[in-house]
């Protein structure tokens, strides 16, 4: 799995340690039932046809496996796995280049499929479509167009934004998977998982403590137990305990609903300088000097999902249970 073709921003040594982390097969996936469930099906009808899986687009919050996601299917089908990111590819070439470099059956994996740039994504709908690519050779009068057959493959792309995806693209893809944010039971199991890889011991209490503070996302529980065993470490304990889960995810001012600073800021802003709302989404990002599409990309999924903030074609609108959360007075409206 060392042929990522570009790689990411995530440090080396991080993105070594996230990779062993990762689960390898369907069963060793953790949640995520309902898409595991289907997958687990359209892949063993398409061995049993001996054909490529259908365009696979995998969409939802960040941190919930949509890469590892794609690389189980990879491996389940037992083909390769090539990887690339929508802002990595400029230029139709580009992409030409990595298509016409893929094998029988092989995955394409294109994390952040709706950042690729309209002439690229034009290139992918004969490809997806008819596995053929159309091609210009040379310019002005000259210029020729050509095609190329390409062999079978699987195309699965990620998105935090499916609403962003050109209809054209979107309909290309045979099998739409959405990833939700996973149930306290299956984040638990992941965090002990996850603590048997670093061969570390944990309670019961504090691996539902590390659960239920890490917004129902796998990425942030299992970064969140990385320094509760630097804390536990350090106070020599043989098991992490459940306070010093508690201390720990204090230091790192995580409050007891799994939010952190900037969300502290973003709801307090709005309560604040806006009377709870409603407030636009670019009005929110230049009051608190976040970029608007990480609120709306990473904050606020989950917000909304625990009702924390609600959207109302008005602007974005604090709820009761926000003002409760910070112990103050619900105003009467
Ligand atoms: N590690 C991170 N996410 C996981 C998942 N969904 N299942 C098992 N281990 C994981």
């Amino acid at each position: 799995m060392d042929d990522r073709i570009i790689s990411g921003e995530i440090q080396e040594q991080e993105a070594l340690e996230e990779l062993s982390l990762r689960p390898k097969l369907l069963k060793q996936y953790i949640g995520q039932h309902k898409a595991k469930e289907n997958l687990a099906i359209f892949i063993e009808a398409a061995k049993m046809r001996n054909e490529p899986l259908d365009h696979v687009l995998l969409y939802g919050p960040p941190g919930l496996g949509k890469t590892t996601m794609a690389q189980i299917i990879a491996n389940e089908m037992g083909v390769q796995f090539k990887s690339t990111s929508g802002p990595a590819i400029e230029r139709s070439g580009d992409l030409a280049a990595i298509l016409s470099s893929l094998e029988v059956g092989d995955v394409l994996f294109i994390d952040e499929i709706h950042r690729l740039p309209r002439a690229v994504e034009e290139i992918l709908y004969p490809a997806m479509e008819d596995f053929c690519l159309d091609i210009v050779i040379g310019t002005g009068p000259s210029a020729r167009s050509v095609q190329l057959d390409l062999p079978p493959f699987t195309l699965i792309g990620a998105t935090t934004r499916a609403g962003l995806l050109t209809a054209p693209l979107r309909d290309r893809f045979g099998v739409l998977s959405r990833l939700e944010f996973y149930e306290m039971v299956d984040l638990c199991a992941i965090v002990e998982r996850t603590a048997d890889i670093f061969e570390v011991k944990i309670d019961k209490q504090a691996a539902l403590e590390v659960a239920r503070r890490s917004r129902g996302t796998p990425r942030i529980a299992n970064r969140l137990l990385k320094r509760v065993r630097d804390i536990s470490q350090v106070t020599g304990e043989t098991s992490i305990s459940k306070e010093t889960t508690q201390r720990a995810l204090k230091m790192l001012q995580v409050d007891d609903a799994g939010l952190d600073q900037i969300d502290h800021k973003l709801l307090l802003a709005m309560i604040e300088s806006f009377q709870g709302g409603p407030v636009g989404l670019d009005t929110i990002a230049a009051t608190i000097g976040e970029e608007s599409q990480t609120i709306e990309d990473v904050y606020e999924p989950f917000l909304l999902q625990q009702g924390f903030l609600q959207r109302t074609p008005r602007g974005r609108l604090v709820t009761p249970k926000a003002y409760l959360h910070f112990n103050m007075e619900v105003p009467h409206t």
